[in-house]
């Protein structure tokens, strides 16, 4: 019997519960053992609930008892998840957690514990929830050289734009729509802001390439900005607006950044809509494979989770290899990053394209239908700084968007 508890039982904690009760069997298949929860850790009561007689308030219960195997966390935050997952990796249980938080800046440090205890910190749900993305990288991409990854990191930010690209709704009417429907939190900051995208990106280069990346150095610009009048020239030039977390190789630098992103149809992520997640890493040898799915919601989440609960009971007492030193990946800076640029400017073609072709050099110039007194266009290819002092000079600039 493999012992587990759940520490936090609310919308993932509680998905994990029902996953293994749902699929008892196919774990059992799958393991050669049977997975049972005996404890959940939560603050609450839930009277009457099927954990009531497993339900405890006190995490000393849960590290001290040898028979837990695998400890699920649930919680988010860093803490006291931190503190949770060093006692419970110590007491040498596994770890496996949906918190992108902890394991963004915790991760070097909380592997490099579970091996020195032949134990395992596993962590698939932190990226794109239930799609697998984490395991892939660490056991299926390993022949390749990783180039790029490019995703649709965040499902809430991903059903905001793709509304107001279906409906041209202004943002704030999304949110608040999105808020009722519960798919953003009434505090949508980290969402919004590119912080949640910023953290998965981390992750996944840092496994890309072996060394921490401290997504505090991670360039990170949300989707507040963006408008129903950037989605009409979207619209006009055939594309449409996505927050990406972004990491390539150049010249033998590392860049990684979250920003919105205006993209065609020629991209593969340009399909991904809704809630949805999508992540596509190109590999020297593999060139382009794409993860697709659910990349939030209650049981997606959780089967990922019990996905790593399944991976740790097959290896009790030995830890699967997943690299990430704490040495720290220098990041190439972000002003030689180099992309085209989406640009709104007030005023007439006429009277102003001659002095934006002296600054940016030739671009190329859109008109969106229904809007009045400005025009659009797109730059070259061009370094972000040499992007940012164009634009300090560019008379009567709207707005910016990077462009693929
Ligand atoms: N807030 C996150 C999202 C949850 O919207 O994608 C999953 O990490």
């Amino acid at each position: 019997m493999i012992h587990v508890a759940v520490l936090g039982y609310g919308t993932v904690g509680s998905g994990v519960v029902e996953v293994i009760s749902t699929n008892r069997e196919e774990l059992k298949n799958r393991i050669g053992d049977e997975v049972q929860v005996k404890y959940v850790l939560d603050l609450r009561e839930f009277p009457g609930s099927s954990i009531e007689k497993i339900l405890v308030h006190d995490f000393e219960t849960i590290v001290n008892d040898d028979e837990v195997d695998i400890v699920v966390e649930a919680m988010g935050g860093l803490n006291p998840a931190y503190s949770f997952a060093k006692a419970s990796l110590e007491h040498g249980k596994s770890y496996c957690t949906s918190n992108k938080e902890l394991v963004a800046k915790y991760g070097p440090e909380l592997l490099k514990l579970a091996e020195e205890k032949n134990s395992n910190f596993f962590f698939e749900a932190s990226v794109g929830g239930g799609i697998p993305v984490i395991r892939p990288l660490n056991e299926c991409l390993t022949a390749d050289k990783i180039l790029e990854i490019c995703g649709i990191l965040n499902g809430t930010t991903n059903y905001i734009l793709t509304k107001m690209s279906r409906e041209g709704l202004d943002f704030d009417t999304v949110l608040k729509e999105a808020q009722e429907l519960g798919y953003a939190e009434r505090n949508p900051e980290a969402d919004v802001e590119g912080y949640d995208a910023c953290r998965k990106i981390a992750i996944l280069t840092s496994l890309a390439y072996g060394k921490h990346i401290d997504f505090e150095d991670i360039y990170t610009e949300g989707i507040t900005k963006i408008t129903d009048v950037d989605f009409k020239y979207a619209a006009k030039m055939g594309r449409v607006i996505k927050l990406f977390g972004k990491s390539r190789q150049e010249n033998g630098k590392t860049y990684a950044m979250v920003a919105p992103f205006m993209i065609d149809e020629s991209n593969p992520l340009y399909s991904v809509n809704g809630v949805l997640n999508g992540i596509l890493v190109k590999g020297n040898m593999l060139g382009d494979t794409m993860f697709y799915g659910s990349g939030a919601g209650k049981l997606p989440t959780a089967s990922a989770v019990v996905s790593d609960v399944v991976e740790a009971a097959k290896h009790k007492g030995e830890t699967v290899r997943q690299i990430w030193s704490a040495q720290k990946l220098e990041l190439g800076e972000f002003k030689d990053y180099t992309g085209k640029f989406f640009v709104r400017v007030k005023g007439s073609e006429d009277e102003l394209l001659e002095e934006i072709t002296g600054l940016f050099g030739n671009v190329e110039v859109f008109h969106a239908d229904g809007v009045t007194g400005e025009f659009g266009f797109i730059t070259g290819s061009m370094k972000e700084s040499e992007f940012a002092s164009c634009a300090e000079k560019c008379r009567g600039m709207i707005t910016r968007i990077r462009v693929e």
